[in-house]
C-alpha cells in the first residue's frame, strides 16, 4: 500500500541540511529568497529543500497537521457564516465556533462566554488598553506596564499618554521579573489598569501573574474605594500570547480581569486570537471595533470560522499536551545550553533560569549579534532585539535588565517548539561553535581580554 503524505508538511531537519544542503546554497538575502520561493513555485527546485532550520518559535510556530485537517472542511464544505441564524449552514458554522470558543476557555478555566475573538494578540492588547481606559476614564486616568511589555502595548499606552492618560512604565530586575514592592507603590486610587506579560517574548521570564492579581484584590481595591462606592479596583491584564499552552494559566486563580491570546504561537494559524473578558465582576470596554454588534458587541464583524476552528483545535491539542510539550522543549533547551556553554567562553544566559525553556536568550560576549546571525544563515534565529534594517537599536528588553549596548548587540534567542528535534539542536550547537571561534579569532577586543585587559579601563578616542 502506497504510504499517503501530508505534501503540506516540510519539517526542517538537520538530517537532510547535513546530506542535501550545501550551506552554500541557502539563501542570503531577502531577494535571494524571493527568488528561491519562485523557483519552488513554479516547480523547478522541490519543495522543502534549501531550507534553514527553524529556531524562532517565539516569533512563529509551524500549524500543526491536525490543526490544518480540522480547518480544512470550513474552506471548502461548511462556509456558512456563523452569524447566519436562518439556515443549516449557519446553524453548523455556528456550532463549530462555540466549540472552538470552549476549547480556548478551558486552557485558561474561562467560561466560553468571556472568549472574544480578535485577529490576534496585538489587536486584543489595543483593544484592552484603549477600551478599558477609555471607558472608565471620567474616574481613573492612570495605567501602569512594564518597560518590557511587547512593542503593541508599549505603544498602546504611548497613545493614551498623548491623549492624557499617566503611565508608569515599571522597570524590570535583572533576571526580568517585576518588584511586587515598587508595583504596590506605584499603585493610584486612579489607576484603571495594570498590565503585565505573562512570559516575554524575547528572554522567556515568567511573572509572578497569582501575587500581582492577589495585590491588586486587596491593596488595589482599598485605593479606589476612595473615589467612592463601586468604583472598581485596578484591573489585571496580561499579554498571554508567548504562554497560552506552553505554561498553565488559570484566570480565576491568578485573578486576571482582561488576556490578550494569539494562535499561531501555539501551532495554530495566523491572524486569529482572544481577549479574555470576565464577567463577573464585570469588566467594561469601549469597543475599537463598531459594526453588527457581534462577540458581545465588544469585537463586530464576520468571524472567520476555519481560522476559529483551527484556534480551538490549537488549544485542545495545547491543554492536551502541555506536559509533553513542555518535558520535549525543556530538555531540548538543556541540550543547548549545555553544548554550548561547556564549550564556548563567555556566554550569559540572560533572564530568570526559571524562565519558560522554549525561549532561550544567550550572549555571545566580543561578538556583533548581526555577524554572529549573518554568519549562520543556515539556522533562523532572531537576534532578540528591536532591529529593523533602518536602526541597529539594542533589544530594550535586554537594556531593561541591565545589560549594556555591547551585550545585548552580542545576544541571541533560540526559539525551541513541539516540532523542534534534538539532531536540529545539534547541529545549531556545532554551528554556533565554530562561528563564534571564528568570530572571535578575527576579534580584536577578544585578543584584548585574552590578554587580560580590562575593556572598561580603556579610553577610547574619537
Ligand atoms: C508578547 C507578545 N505580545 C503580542 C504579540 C503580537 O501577537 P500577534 O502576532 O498575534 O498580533 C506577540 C507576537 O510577537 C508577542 O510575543
Amino acid at each position: 500500500m502506497m504510504k499517503s503524505t501530508r505534501s503540506y508538511v516540510v519539517p526542517s531537519s538537520a538530517q537532510r541540511m547535513a546530506k542535501e544542503l550545501p550551506t552554500s546554497t541557502m539563501p542570503e538575502t531577502p531577494q535571494e529568497s524571493e527568488a528561491l520561493f519562485h523557483r519552488v513555485m513554479d516547480g523547478s527546485v522541490p519543495r522543502g529543500s534549501q531550507r534553514p532550520i527553524y529556531l524562532d518559535a517565539q516569533s512563529t510556530t509551524p500549524v500543526d497537521p491536525r490543526v490544518l485537517d480540522a480547518m480544512m472542511p470550513f474552506y471548502v464544505d461548511q462556509y456558512g457564516n456563523p452569524h447566519s441564524r436562518t439556515h443549516a449552514y449557519g446553524w453548523e458554522t455556528e456550532a463549530a465556533v462555540n466549540t472552538a470558543r470552549e476549547h480556548v476557555a478551558s486552557l485558561v478555566n474561562a467560561d466560553a462566554k468571556e472568549i472574544i475573538f480578535t485577529s490576534g494578540a496585538t489587536e486584543s492588547n489595543n483593544m484592552i488598553l484603549k477600551g478599558i481606559a477609555n471607558f472608565y476614564k471620567s474616574k481613573k486616568n492612570h495605567i501602569i506596564t512594564t518597560q518590557t511589555e511587547h512593542k503593541c502595548v508599549l505603544d498602546s499606552c504611548r497613545t493614551l499618554q498623548e491623549q492624557g492618560f499617566e503611565v508608569t512604565y515599571l522597570p524590570v530586575q535583572s533576571n526580568g521579573q517585576v518588584d511586587l514592592e515598587m508595583l504596590k507603590k506605584e499603585l493610584r486610587p486612579t489607576t484603571s489598569i495594570v498590565s503585565i506579560m505573562a512570559v516575554n517574548n524575547e528572554i522567556g521570564v515568567i511573572q509572578p501573574l497569582k501575587e500581582i492579581g492577589e495585590m491588586l484584590k486587596t491593596h488595589g481595591a482599598e485605593l479606589s474605594k476612595q473615589l467612592g462606592k463601586g468604583v472598581p479596583k485596578p484591573f489585571f491584564h496580561t499579554d498571554a500570547a508567548q504562554a497560552l499552552g506552553k505554561i498553565p494559566l488559570d484566570v480565576n486563580e491568578a485573578g486576571i480581569d482582561v488576556m490578550s491570546m494569539s494562535s499561531h504561537k501555539l501551532y495554530g494559524p495566523k491572524g486569529i486570537g482572544a481577549a479574555y473578558v470576565r464577567r463577573r465582576p464585570r469588566v467594561r470596554m469601549e469597543p475599537l471595533i463598531s459594526g453588527g454588534g457581534q462577540e458581545r458587541g465588544l469585537r463586530s464583524g464576520t468571524l472567520a470560522t476555519p481560522l476559529v476552528v483551527g484556534f480551538g483545535e490549537a488549544a485542545r491539542i495545547a491543554k492536551n499536551e502541555m506536559a509533553y510539550d513542555h518535558a520535549h522543549v525543556s530538555a531540548l533547551a538543556k541540550r543547548l545550553k549545555d553544548n554550548i556553554m561547556s564549550r564556548v567562553d563567555k556566554v550569559i544566559l540572560n533572564g530568570d533560569p526559571e524562565g519558560y525553556p522554549g525561549c532561550t536568550n544567550l550572549t555571545f560576549q566580543y561578538i556583533e549579534g548581526e555577524s554572529l546571525l549573518m554568519a549562520l544563515k543556515d539556522i533562523c534565529l532572531s537576534s532578540g532585539s528591536a532591529c529593523t534594517s533602518a536602526s541597529l537599536e539594542p533589544s530594550y528588553v535586554l537594556r531593561a535588565l541591565g545589560l549594556d549596548d555591547a551585550n545585548a548587540h552580542s545576544s541571541l534567542r533560540f526559539g525551541i517548539g513541539r516540532f523542534t528535534t534534538e539532531q536540529e539542536i545539534d547541529f545549531v550547537c556545532d554551528r554556533i561553535v565554530s562561528v563564534v571561534e571564528r568570530l572571535r579569532e578575527l576579534s580584536p577586543l577578544w585578543e584584548m581580554v585574552q590578554e587580560g585587559i580590562d575593556l572598561s579601563s580603556i579610553q577610547w578616542s574619537g
